[in-house]
């Protein structure tokens, strides 16, 4: 990785995966590309930000060219309830998006990221211990794009060599930028209201277990499969990964460690809470850790301690 360029580098992860990597392999070195450009991100204003609309593979050639870029990290998608509520726009924005980086991947002999995720697996998918390999018949618009996009890595990577490389991301909790429109998002949005009222009323129903990771795991991960032999890698297209499995009164019981008077009640959203439980409570992560040495320094009570810490610097 000498010269990367990040599609949806506005995004949940993309906003702090761009800081991360100018950090590490230099500002010149990292060209953070989003379809808005607002002026207050450190994305925008700390180092080199290019509009790019990813269905646009003109655009997309040029900013490479331009560039001389080597590796493409492709973060550009809609999250889950978005993508159930705008199936069509979540299809050709999801799918369209990944085969244009993917062509520029294959045209230009570039190192290739793209995100899958725990919304790969479908009701079938074995809930506990969900292992590396095993049944992915999604039942939403968004686990049928990363399904496709798995797929597609593999064949680009079986037919062109072209070094793909994805990880399925569960749910990821951070404190710098918000997700927009995920299933998972009440993990994120609990701290926050955790602080401002000392309650939250979870769209999650009580007893509904997903996996989700700490961001500075996941942005680690990222730059560690990344860094990885391509010998060592046989699953490349996605690798299981997660720090913890959680329901929200998980969640209450690490709070109230710190917010003793913390309250959390239900009010439960049927789509989403529909979405989770087609999910898995629990993924096996044991072949990212022997692949590529996948290791999550963040339990549930690390990262709470840290992400209270970090919003009451915010000002929340
Ligand atoms: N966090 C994502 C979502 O909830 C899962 O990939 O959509």
């Amino acid at each position: 990785m000498k010269k990367i360029l990040i599609t949806g580098a506005l995004g949940q992860l993309g906003s702090e995966l761009t800081v991360a990597l100018r950090k590490k392999y230099g500002v010149d070195n990292v060209i953070a590309t989003d379809i808005q450009q607002p002026e207050d991100s450190p994305v925008v204003t700390d180092g080199l930000f290019e509009i790019l609309d990813v269905t646009n593979i003109v655009r997309m050639k040029e900013l490479i060219e331009h560039y001389s870029v080597d590796t493409i990290i492709h973060l550009a998608a809609l999250l889950s309830a978005v993508a159930e509520a705008k199936p069509i726009l979540a299809w050709n924005l999801n799918m369209g998006g990944l085969i244009n980086a993917l062509e520029m991947a294959r045209e230009y002999d570039l190192s290739f990221f793209t995100p899958s995720s725990i919304g790969a697996f479908g009701p079938n998918t074995p809930k506990d211990q969900t292992p590396q390999v095993t049944i992915q018949r999604p039942s939403t618009m968004y686990g049928v794009t990363k399904v496709s996009g798995e797929l597609l890595g593999d064949y680009y990577h079986q037919k062109f060599e072209v070094d793909t490389r994805s990880v399925r991301f569960p749910g990821l909790i951070s404190y710098d930028t918000l997700p927009g429109g995920g299933t998972t998002d009440y993990a994120v949005d609990i701290y926050y209201e955790a602080l401002r009222k000392q309650g939250y009323a979870s769209f999650i129903d009580k007893g509904t277990y997903m996996d989700m990771m700490y961001m500075p795991d996941a942005v680690d991960a990222i730059i560690q499969l990344m860094e990885a032999n391509s010998e060592q890698l046989v699953h490349r297209n996605a690798y299981n990964v997660s720090a913890m499995s959680v329901a929200p009164e998980d969640f209450e019981r690490a709070i109230k460690a710190h917010i003793p008077e913390f309250n959390l009640t239900f009010d439960v959203d049927p789509i989403r809470q529909s979405i989770a439980e087609s999910w898995p409570n629990a993924i096996d992560t044991t072949v990212a850790s022997k692949e590529w040495g996948f290791s999550p320094r963040f339990n549930l009570e690390k990262m709470t301690e840290d992400m209270l810490i970090q919003l009451k610097k915010k000002g929340i």
